[in-house]
């Protein structure tokens, strides 16, 4: 019996067919494992990073006090998360999430 023409074609096709098979379970793993590191750096909220992007606008550089807004380093962490979540007087409200208010107020009442 003489050997089809096409067997060759249909071999490089099971095998390339194969190796995208196995290359995507590769591709998922490395998927999975970012996945893990990303909510791991989530997760982890800098209260330095919260109070650069927004107390440093008002309170100064060194959270010293500038303008209208007092001196804010060193207080009492549970007044600063407190403030930071609900405002006082001329102060708006500034944070949402509990977490972000806890990390900056342990950052800052620790300066
Ligand atoms: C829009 C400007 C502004 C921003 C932004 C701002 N503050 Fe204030 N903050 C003020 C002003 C003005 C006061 C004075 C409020 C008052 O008592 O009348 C104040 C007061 C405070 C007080 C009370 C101080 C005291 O002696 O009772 C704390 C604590 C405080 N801010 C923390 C923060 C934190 C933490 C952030 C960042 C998450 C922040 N503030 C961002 C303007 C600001």
């Amino acid at each position: 019996m003489k050997n089809n023409p096409l067997i060759p074609y249909v071999l490089i096709m099971v095998f390339g067919i194969g190796l995208i098979f196995f290359m995507s379970f590769e591709g998922a793993a490395d998927k999975n494992s970012a996945d893990g590191e990303g909510s791991g750096a989530t997760a982890e909220i800098s209260g330095e990073e919260v109070a650069q992007k927004n107390c440093i606008s008002c309170h100064g550089g060194d959270l010293q006090g500038q303008g209208p807004a007092p001196a804010i380093a060193g207080l009492d962490a549970a007044h600063i998360q407190e403030v930071a979540l609900n405002g006082q007087g001329a102060m708006p409200v500034i944070l949402k999430t509990e977490a972000e208010a806890q990390a900056v107020a342990e950052y800052i009442s620790g300066l």
